[in-house]
Formats: structure tokens, C-alpha cells, sequence
């Protein structure tokens, strides 16, 4: 996320998942390897300095598969040229081509290869992921003979529908609601989703049912994205500001424009009772770089700070970004209220994802978000 940071557009949307019948989705974040014994998978060392556990050159490759055969094997992927033993923050991904032939998520395998760059094998997995085992990550050991097995993390997620899921019925308690009063005035769009003009565009919504403000909506077959905050090209505008503007909007609404909708907007919106994700697209120019989705986005009342409040699709990441260190959950901050001095507002909890921070301009011709 943070070398992201120095590429050229961000856009921060949001869709509303009441609306979206999103197509299957499957795919497992390759988070870290340790292979601490520098070893091939026969034992030999893989440098001379094997015997105080040099790494060795790391190529992976693999694939996974939901409930079909294995995906053809992913191209080699160069892990470390300098022999380290650890992997951290790896943040591969990986899919399965044939995720939508799939309607009943039974599980999946996933089969990897670490090589050294001639092809000797380092340690080879191939296990199956079913799904009495916990979502979230957790960590694989290999087979490999010796003291030190090699150690990889992964993590997955799917909206394919488990099968054999149990139906109940479900069970309803309390009193017989009364009616409430009948109301002849059309309610107006609090988000992106209600506005009637389903071009994509600029449009005005009341996040909090009276209050009008102009932002950008992305209508998709996936459903209504309203843009809570872009970044781009506008020389006039600008992050660093005092805390207290943080709260209303500011900027131009549109792709490729510097645009904020404001705290007091998000903690509206995200709190109607409908259930929102939140869609971070990271690109560089019109190429989309990087996509993160977090689900069910809330942002608290202003006494509360703003606090952040979401789930990653694929934890670890982001927003997400460590057991530790994580932006959700974290208070909204300025330079004020948090040490680091020109830390513009964000929810700091990591340091490294500060999509309000400087921008570093390259190519900013329009970001297509999807
Ligand atoms: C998936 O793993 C299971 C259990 O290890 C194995 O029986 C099955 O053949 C594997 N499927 C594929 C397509 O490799
Ligand atoms: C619908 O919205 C688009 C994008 O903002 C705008 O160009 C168009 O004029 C609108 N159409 C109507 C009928 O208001
Ligand atoms: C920024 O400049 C653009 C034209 O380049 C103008 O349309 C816009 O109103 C300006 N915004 C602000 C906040 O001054
Ligand atoms: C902050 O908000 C105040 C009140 O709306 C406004 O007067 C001021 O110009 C804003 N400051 C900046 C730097 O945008
Ligand atoms: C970005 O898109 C807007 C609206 O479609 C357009 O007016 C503008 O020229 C585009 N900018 C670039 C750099 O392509």
C-alpha cells in the first residue's frame, strides 16, 4: 500500500451491497513464506552458508482451484534474490480462472512450488483448504524433513454459497408492529444507490436526508458506487487542512479530481441501516493497480472521533494492515491530534495507508474505476 502511495490516482468508493448481486468471486492472498532452513527439499543446502541458514534464491509458483481441477500453474514469480528466509508481506494473489463454473463453495486445493531458479525444489505443497476449516489466515507447515519446515500464510475468500447450508426458519418474537405514519414526500437519495438518474455522474445525495451534497456516482451492473473521496490532478485543492474541515466536504466531485465528502457525510450514510463496502481503487494513470474491498464500512459520530469501522476482504492488508497496526478501528486524525507532523487527516493506525497524503502526480490521465 505505502509504494502504492507514490503512484498517481486514488479513488475511494463505495458501493452499496443491498443493491449489488456481485459474480462469484474466489481468491487466496498468499501472505508469507518462511523457509528457514536453507535447504532443498532433499536437504541439500542450498548456498555453503546453508549451515547457519542462508535462504535460498526463492521462485514460487502454484495455483488454486475451487471445486474443479487445479488452475494451470501460475508463471514463475521470483521471491528474493539475497537469500533472505522470511517473506513478509508477500500480499500475493492468487485465483481460480474457473471460479464462476462453480454454485456450491465445498472447499479448495492449492498447489505450490518453491524453486531456486534452476528448478531445484525447495519445498512443494499440495493441500486442500475445506470448509470446517477457519476463514482467516493460518499457517501450512511442510513435510519437509529437518527441524526447520518451511512456513506459508494464506488467507482466502469467496461469496460462493457453502453447500449443504441448512435452512431454518427463522423466529420472530415481540409485538405486532404499529404502522407508522404515512408519508407522501419522496424520500431523497441518501446515497448513490436511491438516485434516480442512473447515469454514471455527478449527482446530489442527502446522506443525512436533509443536507445536500454533490458527488461522483458509478452505476455498474454490480450495483451504485458513490465516491466518498478521489484524488487527482486539481492544483487548487488541497488535504492539508485544520481537523475540524475534515467533518464537511470539500474539493470537486468527478474521477480524477480532488474530492473529500466529508465525516459527518460518511457517519450519515454509513449508519441508514442499509450495509455498505467500501472499495479502495489504487491506480496509476487509467490503470487500476490495486483493488481492496472491506465490508460493512461504518464511520462513528464525530464525539467518537470518526472511528473506522470495517472488515477486509482478505485480511492482512490495507487498511487491515497488520494483527497490530491496523486503520480500522482506528480515531480520525490530523497533524493536531497525532504526532507525525504534515500527517494531513486519516485514520491512523499504521502509518501506511494515508490515501489524504501528498500525492505524487505521474500519469494522471482518467482512473477507470470498475
Ligand atoms: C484436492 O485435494 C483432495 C484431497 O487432498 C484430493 O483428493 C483431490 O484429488 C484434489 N483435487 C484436485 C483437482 O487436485
Ligand atoms: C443524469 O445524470 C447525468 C450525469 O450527471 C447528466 O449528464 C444527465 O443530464 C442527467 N439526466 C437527467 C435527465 O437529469
Ligand atoms: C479549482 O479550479 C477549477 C478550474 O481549474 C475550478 O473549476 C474550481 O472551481 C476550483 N476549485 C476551487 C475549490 O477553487
Ligand atoms: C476551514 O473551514 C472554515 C469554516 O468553514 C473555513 O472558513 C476555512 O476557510 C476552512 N479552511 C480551509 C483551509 O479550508
Ligand atoms: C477525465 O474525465 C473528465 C470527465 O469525463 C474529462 O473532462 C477530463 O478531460 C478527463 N481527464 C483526462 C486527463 O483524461
Amino acid at each position: 500500500m505505502t509504494k502504492l502511495l507514490a503512484g498517481g490516482v486514488f479513488i475511494l468508493i463505495l458501493i452499496v451491497l443491498t443493491h449489488a448481486s456481485p459474480s462469484s468471486y474466489f481468491k487466496v492472498l498468499i501472505r508469507e513464506i518462511d523457509n528457514p532452513s536453507g535447504t532443498l527439499l532433499d536437504g541439500t543446502p542450498c548456498s555453503p552458508f546453508g549451515f547457519v541458514g542462508y535462504g535460498c534464491n526463492t521462485y514460487l509458483s502454484g495455483g488454486v482451484a475451487v471445486g474443479s481441477e487445479l488452475s494451470p500453474t501460475a508463471d514463475k514469480i521470483a521471491l528474493n534474490s539475497h537469500g533472505e528466509t522470511k517473506i513478509s508481506n508477500l500480499n500475493l494473489i492468487l485465483a481460480d480462472p474457473k471460479d464462476n463454473e462453480v454454485t456450491e463453495f465445498t472447499g479448495f486445493n492449492v498447489s505450490l512450488k518453491l524453486t531456486t531458479v534452476d528448478g531445484s525444489v525447495i519445498d512443494q505443497y499440495d493441500f486442500r483448504v475445506d470448509t470446517t476449516d477457519s476463514q482467516g489466515v493460518y499457517v501450512y507447515t511442510s513435510k519437509r524433513q529437518g527441524t526447520l519446515a518451511t512456513t506459508i500464510s494464506i488467507a482466502w475468500a469467496t461469496n460462493i454459497p457453502e453447500a449443504s447450508l441448512t435452512t431454518s426458519t427463522p423466529v420472530y418474537t415481540g409485538s405486532t408492529p404499529t404502522p407508522g405514519p404515512t408519508t407522501t414526500a419522496p424520500k431523497l437519495p441518501s446515497d448513490c444507490d436511491e438516485v434516480k438518474n442512473k447515469t454514471s455522474g455527478i449527482q446530489t445525495i442527502y446522506p443525512d436526508g436533509l443536507n445536500p451534497v454533490d458527488v461522483y456516482c458509478e452505476q455498474t451492473t454490480n450495483g451504485a458506487y458513490t465516491v466518498i473521496q478521489s484524488r487527482g490532478t486539481s492544483t487548487n485543492i488541497t488535504f492539508d487542512i485544520p481537523y475540524s474541515n475534515y467533518s464537511d466536504w470539500f474539493g470537486e466531485p468527478g474521477i480524477g479530481k480532488n474530492f473529500w465528502m466529508g465525516l459527518d457525510n460518511m457517519n450519515s450514510l454509513s449508519n441508514n441501516g442499509k450495509v455498505y463496502s467500501l472499495q479502495i481503487d489504487i491506480c496509476c494513470g487509467t490503470q487500476l493497480r490495486g483493488k481492496q474491498i472491506y465490508h460493512g464500512f461504518k464511520v462513528d459520530t464525530k464525539a467518537n472521533l470518526y472511528k473506522l469501522t470495517a472488515t477486509a476482504d482478505l485480511p492482512g492488508i490495507g487498511l487491515d494492515y497488520s494483527s497490530t497496526f491496523k486503520d480500522i478501528g482506528a480515531p480520525f486524525s490530523t497533524e493536531a491530534t497525532y504526532s507525525k507532523p504534515k500527517s494531513k487527516g486519516w485514520w491512523y493506525g499504521s502509518c501506511g495507508n494515508n490515501l489524504n497524503g501528498f500525492l505524487y502526480p505521474s500519469d494522471n490521465a482518467n482512473c477507470t474505476v470498475e
